[in-house]
């Protein structure tokens, strides 16, 4: 096992690029599954998700060739197994978005229920009404999700929710159904926007991604032969936009889509930071001591729950005394207690945290309880006075590409060593 061994007080400064999207890549590559041709897919991010993505594909029988860290060109054309094990889809959440793929391309998929970060309850009902819309039977057993349908018919579905993963893997499963899919109540992530312009590419046809409202008419065969560069990571940007004013440094992102990082633009400029959007990229920095605001997370184009932790971390020393009200998950404040271990004063209770601003936060030993908690603790243990150590990196890397080398290069004092 690894830790990271951080010394702070480091005002982060410099520039940093933007990997891949995360969320847009682990929808993409099983999205490939659904061609009966070759497609090329770049800006990868370099993280576990989109190695172990790579692996199943391969096991299911897909070709891929890597042509950089970055790069893969996919042979889908000859799928001998519909079937995904409970082993290796409980390492991750998006190993759900198999269910959709195979059954789009096979008409039916056996596929392990999916792991992923521990955020409180992430029932899959809606993935389910929506699958069973298009005809088909879906049964969960012995820790294995069933889909089959003699054939999938395009329908209307109204989301009692709205879920990211339910409208990915319902687009899914519609490209290749017969007729016209009307998703109402359809998320608007990035990723959405992002999955749909792939599969357009590849040959689908896609209307109202990045809308409440999506209609996908189902075609006979996606060709793919065409190549398809991912979505720079809107998570990502806004954890270094965080880190930014925690640290108060003075950060230009580069890569980034700036039209998706709107709302935690305004949140930091209503705190008393400072950003320039300029294109691609954004300048972000800091020149007072934040002062209290309260945020609530929604689904986009509202402040997303994945920026919640890091934002957290800006909050616990921030003048006043703040409030973060998490709508979307029931247990994503595990991430306070240990701040509160830093010296933070956060009260968490059910989905409300409350954040009395402390002058500065102190080193110390903490555990990333999932991917965004772990990346919110190292931008604490580099504004913190002293050494921190942030242990599970795991959930760390399966995220962010390359994350110590990147704070390093802004001037963070991080190491990794074996624990
Ligand atoms: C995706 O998770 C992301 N993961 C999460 O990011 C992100 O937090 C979440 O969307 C919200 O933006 C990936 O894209 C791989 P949802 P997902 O379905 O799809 C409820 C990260 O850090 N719901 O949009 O699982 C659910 O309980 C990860 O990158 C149902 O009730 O989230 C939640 O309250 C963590 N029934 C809300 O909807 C369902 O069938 C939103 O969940 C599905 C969801």
């Amino acid at each position: 096992m690894e830790k990271l061994i951080i010394t702070g007080k480091t005002p982060l400064k410099g520039e940093v690029t933007i990997s891949g999207a995360k969320n847009a890549a682990v929808a993409i590559l099983p999205a490939t599954l659904l061609i009966n041709g070759v497609c090329t897919i770049e800006n990868l991010p370099n993280i576990s998700d989109v190695k172990l993505y790579c692996n199943i594909l391969e096991t299911l029988g897909a070709k891929i060739e890597w042509k950089s860290e970055h790069e893969i060109t996919i042979d889908t054309r000859n799928i001998t197994s519909n079937k995904a094990p409970l082993e290796t889809t409980r390492k991750f959440r998006a190993s759900y978005y198999l269910i959709g793929s195979l059954l789009g391309r096979c008409k039916a998929a056996q596929v392990g229920i999916p792991g992923g970060c521990n955020l409180g309850n992430r029932p899959i009902d809606q993935h389910i009404k929506g699958f069973e819309s298009l005809g088909a039977v879906v049964e969960v057993e012995n820790g294995n999700i069933n889909a089959k349908a003699k054939k999938l018919v395009g329908n209307s579905i109204y989301m009692d929710v709205v879920s990211v993963g339910a409208t990915i893997n319902v687009i899914l499963a519609s490209v290749l159904a017969e007729g016209i899919t009307t998703i109402d109540n359809a998320a608007k992530e990035p990723h959405i926007v992002d999955l749909a312009n792939f599969l357009n590419t590849m040959g689908a046809d896609i209307r109202g991604a990045g809308t409440d409202v999506i209609k996908i008419r189902g075609v006979k065969e996606l060709k793919g032969n065409a190549t398809y560069s991912i979505v720079p990571d809107q998570i990502e940007a806004g954890t270094f936009m965080c880190a930014a004013i925690a640290t108060k440094g003075d950060i230009v992102i580069k890569n980034c889509i700036t039209k998706h990082l709107e709302s935690i633009t305004a949140k930091i400029e209503e705190l008393g930071g400072n950003v320039d959007a300029n294109g691609d990229h954004l300048r972000v920095w800091y020149t007072k001591r934040p002062t209290k605001v309260n945020i609530k997370t929604l689904p986009y184009p509202g402040f997303p729950t994945d920026l919640q932790p890091q934002m957290g971390v800006v909050l616990s020393t921030a003048q006043g005394t703040s409030i973060i009200n998490e709508s979307i998950w029931e247990s994503r404040f595990q991430y306070t207690a240990e701040l509160n271990k830093m010296g933070a004063h956060i009260t968490a209770q059910g989905k409300t945290a409350i954040f009395e601003g402390v002058d500065s936060l102190l080193g110390a030993p903490v555990t990333a309880t999932d991917l965004r908690a772990g990346a919110a603790l190292i931008i604490a243990g580099i504004a913190a006075k002293g050494q921190t150590e942030v242990y599970n990196l795991s959930h760390i890397d399966r995220g962010y590409e390359n994350i110590e080398e990147k704070f390093r290069k802004l001037g963070a004092k991080i190491q990794r060593v074996d624990e």
